[in-house]
C-alpha cells in the first residue's frame, strides 16, 4: 500500500481518486488531519472501496504514523499534508509552522525509524515524495526566466518560508541518511474539489452568489495555472520513475494576470448561466487591499520533467477553466457542504 498524508484535500483528494480509478493500483492509507481544509465528501464515492483506508491524524504523531507504515507494510509516502492558504499564514504563522515544519520533522522521522528496519530490497523500493510550492523560489519580475529546479530559495510568506523549511529538511534527509525521496515544486493548481479560500472557486462562487470578485491590488500578479488532474499524473510520474534525491518542477505553461483569470470565468458563466439582468459577471468585479508582501510573479520551467521523464501537461489553460467551472455548477452539493459557519467567520476575517 502507499500512504497519502492530506488526502482529503484539494490536490491529496484528487490524487487519491486519481490513484484508485486505476482497478490495478495498490491501495492508500489516507492520513489526514481534517482542519477546516480536510473534506470526507470529496472522498464519498470511495466508501465501498476497501483498498481506501481513511485515518483522522496528525503527520506530526510520530507513533501513529510509524505504526500506520508497520501496519500496511507501505512501500511509498506521498506527503500532501500542509497548511496551505498564503492569506491564512499572514493571519497566523504558528499553524504553518506546526504543520510544515515541525509535522514535516515528525513525518520523516517515522519514516527513516521505519526504513531503516526494512530489508536491502524493501529499502532501495521505499519512496517518500514530498508535494512542495514554486513559491519556495521568491517572486519575479516580468522579464525573468522562469523558475528552474536550480533557483535559490527567497520565500516571502510565512506559508512559503514553512514549506521551505520543510523541502530543506526532506533534502537533508536524503543528504544526510540515505532516506530516498522526491520532492516536487508545482504552480498554482485548480480544478475539483478546490477550497472557495483560493481564487479560482472563490470567484466562481461568489459570481454566482452575486457576491464581490475580490481583487487584490491592481489584479497584474501573474500565477502559473496547473488543472490538478495533470499535477497528479506528474506526481504518478516522478514517483514511478524520478531519480532519488532529486527535484522536479511542475507548471502548466499558463502564466496569467489574476485579472485575466477572473475575466475568463466571468464569460464562462456568462455563457453556462446567463444573469437574468442580463449584465455579465464582471462588473461583480471589485478591488480590494493588497495582501502584504504580495509576490508579483511565479512561473515555472518545467523542461526537465519532460526531458528526463516525458511527463507533459494535457489541459491547456482554456479546457482546464472551463472543465472547471463546469464542475462547480454540476457540484453544487459538494460547495454547499463547505459553505460552512468557520468559512464564513474566514470570509469576514479576510474581506471585511
Ligand atoms: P489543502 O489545504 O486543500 O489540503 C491540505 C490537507 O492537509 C487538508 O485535508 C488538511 O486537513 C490536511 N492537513 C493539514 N494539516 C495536517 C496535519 N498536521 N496532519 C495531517 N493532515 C493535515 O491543500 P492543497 O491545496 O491540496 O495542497 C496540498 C499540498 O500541495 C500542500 O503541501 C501545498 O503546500 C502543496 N501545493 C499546493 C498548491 C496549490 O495550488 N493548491 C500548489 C503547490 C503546492
Ligand atoms: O504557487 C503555488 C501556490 O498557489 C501554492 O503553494 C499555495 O498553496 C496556493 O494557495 C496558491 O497560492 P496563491 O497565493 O498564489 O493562491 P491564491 O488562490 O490564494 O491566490 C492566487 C492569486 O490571486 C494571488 O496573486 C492572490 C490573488 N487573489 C487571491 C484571493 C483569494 C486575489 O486577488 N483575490 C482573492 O480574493
Amino acid at each position: 500500500m502507499i500512504l497519502v498524508t492530506g488526502g482529503a484535500g484539494f490536490i491529496g483528494g484528487n490524487f487519491v481518486l486519481d490513484w484508485l480509478a486505476n482497478p490495478h493500483a495498490e491501495g492508500v492509507v489516507n492520513l489526514d488531519k481534517l482542519t477546516y481544509a480536510g473534506n470526507l465528501a470529496t472522498l464519498q464515492s470511495l466508501s465501498a472501496d476497501d483498498r481506501h483506508i481513511f485515518v483522522q491524524g496528525d503527520i506530526g504523531d510520530y507513533e501513529l504514523v510509524l505504526s500506520l507504515l508497520k501496519k500496511h507494510a507501505i512501500r511509498a509516502v506521498v506527503n500532501f499534508a500542509a497548511e496551505s492558504h498564503v492569506d491564512r499564514s499572514i493571519h497566523g504563522p504558528g499553524d504553518f509552522i506546526q504543520t510544515n515544519v515541525l509535522g514535516t520533522f515528525n513525518l520523516l522521522e517515522a519514516v527513516r525509524a521505519f526504513w531503516s528496519d526494512l530489508s536491502e530490497e524493501g529499502k532501495q523500493q521505499f519512496r517518500f515524495l514530498h508535494v512542495s510550492t514554486d513559491e519556495v523560489y521568491g517572486s519575479l519580475s516580468a522579464t525573468d526566466p522562469a523558475f528552474s529546479e536550480t533557483n535559490p530559495y527567497e520565500p516571502n510568506s510565512p506559508y512559503s518560508a514553512s514549506k521551505a523549511a520543510s523541502d530543506h529538511l526532506v533534502r537533508a534527509w536524503h543528504h544526510t541518511y540515505g532516506l530516498p525521496v522526491l520532492t516536487t515544486n508545482c504552480s498554482n493548481n485548480y480544478g475539483p474539489y478546490h477550497f472557495p479560500e483560493k481564487l479560482i472557486p472563490l470567484v466562481i462562487l461568489n459570481a454566482l452568489a452575486g457576491k464581490p470578485l475580490p481583487i487584490y491590488g491592481d489584479g497584474q500578479q501573474i500565477r502559473d495555472w496547473l488543472y490538478v488532474k495533470d499535477h497528479c499524473s506528474a506526481i504518478r510520474r516522478v514517483l514511478e520513475a524520478g531519480k532519488l534525491g532529486e527535484t522536479y518542477n511542475v507548471g502548466g505553461w499558463n502564466e496569467k494576470p489574476n485579472l485575466d483569470v477572473v475575466h475568463t470565468i466571468c464569460s464562462i458563466l456568462d455563457s453556462l448561466r446567463p444573469k437574468a439582468d442580463g449584465t455579465s459577471y464582471a462588473t461583480q468585479i471589485t478591488y480590494v487591499k493588497d495582501r502584504p508582501g504580495h509576490d508579483r510573479r511565479y512561473a515555472i520551467d518545467a523542461t526537465k520533467l519532460e526531458r528526463e521523464l516525458g511527463w507533459k501537461p494535457a489541459e491547456t489553460f482554456e479546457t482546464g477553466i472551463q472543465k472547471t467551472v463546469q464542475w462547480y455548477l454540476d457540484n453544487q452539493e459538494w460547495t454547499e457542504g463547505v459553505l460552512s459557519g468557520s468559512y464564513r467567520d474566514w470570509v469576514k476575517k479576510q474581506y471585511s
